[in-house]
Formats: structure tokens, sequence, C-alpha cells
């Protein structure tokens, strides 16, 4: 039996995945599959291990480039309400792979629950943040982490508590096939003084990055004790535009993509800056963003 054929409900063929992302480029996906549950996940992950067929898990796309040849075999996309529940007993909120992470600082802070609030401005998804260890000047999302709750490619379910866990800069030991869910140890504090903070740190990201423009975040890594932004500025690189891709004039470790943009034009612009940057100040961009 195909898988069509087996899950009919939930699979599509060649589903383009350029709305799913915050690129909007790319290609089409051989299979999009949208499980309706945890359970119904396991059985396609499993059917998949058995046949052979590769699966990937799409999050929030908000770090993702999908390139314009598409991908072969499933994309799973944890789009159901069932991957985006959110429990709070105590000092710890449990959270699916699909919540939001602005819903999930939102909910926490009426909960009078800190440690969130570092992530606010970061998009994409519960899943996606622990898998890249998402985070910024004031904190990460490891450092949260009490477990997390993972699917393994054989379609196994295991909870990996914190001190089986490592945490670094845009790095996770979760190496699994998909997040399913992960509980947080937050500290209590009144809610006022959580927005307070909250609101700060979201205008000093307004002020320095295009959160408005479809773009993936951060392209690249800092390399160590450096800035990949201002490598990429002081290479006169702001403004530069290929096709329908450019470095964004406000911080230059962002590609904004325009109407008609392709994915080749974004690797183009990331090529370009790679090699003028390894030019002039002899450093090796790597990148941040997930190429599909
Ligand atoms: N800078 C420039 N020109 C630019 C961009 C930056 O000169 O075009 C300078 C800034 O003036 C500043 C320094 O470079 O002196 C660092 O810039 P910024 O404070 O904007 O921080 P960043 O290191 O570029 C990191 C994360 C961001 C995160 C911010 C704030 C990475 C790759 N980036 O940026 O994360 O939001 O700190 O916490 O680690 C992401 O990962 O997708 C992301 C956006």
């Amino acid at each position: 039996m195909t898988l069509l054929e087996q899950f009919p409900e939930i699979t599509k063929a060649d589903q383009p995945l350029a709305p799913l992302t915050w690129m909007k480029t790319g290609g089409l996906a051989q299979f999009l599959v949208t499980p309706r549950n945890a359970d119904e996940l396991q059985k396609v992950v499993a059917y998949c291990h058995a046949e052979e067929i590769p699966v990937r898990i799409l999050g929030g796309g908000s770090n993702l480039l999908v390139r314009d040849e598409g991908v072969s075999g499933v994309v799973v996309q944890l789009a159901d309400p069932s991957f985006a529940q959110i429990s709070i007993e105590g000092t710890k909120a449990r959270a699916g792979a699909g919540v939001s992470l602005s819903h999930l600082i939102t909910e926490t802070i009426k909960a009078g629950l800190a440690g969130m609030e570092t992530l606010v401005g970061i998009p994409g998804t519960v899943g996606g943040a622990l898998r890249g260890n998402a985070g910024g000047r004031s904190g990460d999302i490891g450092q949260l982490v009490a477990s997390v709750t993972v699917l393994t490619a054989s379609g196994e379910r295991v909870v990996r508590k914190e001190d089986e866990l490592s945490f670094a800069y845009r790095f996770s030991s979760i190496n699994d096939l998909a997040i399913l869910e992960a509980e947080f140890k937050l500290y209590p504090d009144s809610p006022d003084e959580i927005t307070r903070r909250t609101r700060k740190l979201w205008i000093m990201k307004k002020a320095t990055q295009p959160l408005a423009s479809q773009s993936a975040g951060c392209v690249f890594k800092n390399p160590r004790g450096m800035s990949a932004g201002s490598l990429i500025d002081q290479a006169g690189l702001k403004g530069t535009r290929i096709g329908g891709a450019e470095i964004s004039d406000r911080h230059a470790n962002f590609i904004v993509t325009h109407e008609g943009a392709t994915s080749a034009d974004v690797m183009r612009v990331i090529d370009l800056a790679r090699s003028k940057v390894a030019e002039q100040f002899g450093v090796d961009l790597e990148l941040e963003i997930q190429v599909w």
C-alpha cells in the first residue's frame, strides 16, 4: 500500500512549501502529511521508517529555506491543534511542539511565570526553537528546559530529561526525528513586571531587525566573538539585491525576499555574503537557517 492509500485523509501529493515558510520561496513537497494527533504521527513515522521514505518535520517555517527543486519524501506539518496545547502547573509550563513562541510567552506571563519573555520577537514554534536552541542576548530556550518528549526515526516515543540534554549557542543535542512536547521550568514574578521587561526587549529588537519583512531571521551564526551582521555590513553589502532577494538594509544578517523571489536568488545572496566576508576578513560564515 502506498502512503496515499495508507493515510488518505491526511496526505497530499505535490504540495507547495513556499506559503508555509517565512521566506515564501521554494518548491513542492512530494507528500505533505498533517497528522491529527501524536498517535497518528507515530503511525506515519513507523510506516515511512519501514518503507525507507525520508521524513522531515516542518515547524513554523521561520528558520527555513526550501530549495526551488522541492523535497522528495514526506514533509510532516504539525498544524493540528492537538500539537499546540499548553498546560501550566506550579512553576512548570508544558507546551506542544506546534505552540508558537509568542503564544507561549503570552500564556506564561498571564500565569505570572517569568523566563519565556527573553524569547520575545523570535518567530516559530516550540519544536523548531528547541531544535536550534533559539535565543538572543538575554537567554535561550535551552536554559528553561526540564524535559523534552521526542519521537525517534523508528516511531518510538521517548522522554529526555534536562540532564541528558545539552544546549549551546544555536545548538541542541536533540537529534531525534520529531519533538512532540516540552516542559519548561519558569519562576514566579508579577505579570506587570514581566510585561515591562518583554516590552523593553521587543522595542530593542524592532529597532534593529526587519521583523515585519519576509525573512528567516538571522541567516548566519555569529562566529565566536564576532557578529555576522556587522561583518556583512562592513563588507558593504547592505541593500545588495540579486533577483528578488536582498540583504536587509536594517540588519545585514537578514535576507528579505520580494515578490517573485526564488530560493536560488537567496542562495546567490548567501554565497555572495560568504565569499565577500571570507575574502575581506578571513572568516567562514556558517548557516544558521536550515536548507531543505
Ligand atoms: N551590526 C552592524 N550592522 C548590521 C547588524 C549589526 O554593525 O547590519 C552590529 C550592531 O550594531 C551590534 C553588533 O553588530 O554592535 C551585533 O548586532 P545585534 O545586536 O543586532 O546582534 P546580532 O549578534 O547580530 C544576535 C542574534 C539574533 C538576536 C540578537 C538579539 C545571531 C546570529 N543573531 O544578533 O538572533 O535576535 O542577537 O538578541 O546569533 C536569529 O538567530 O535568527 C536572530 C535574529
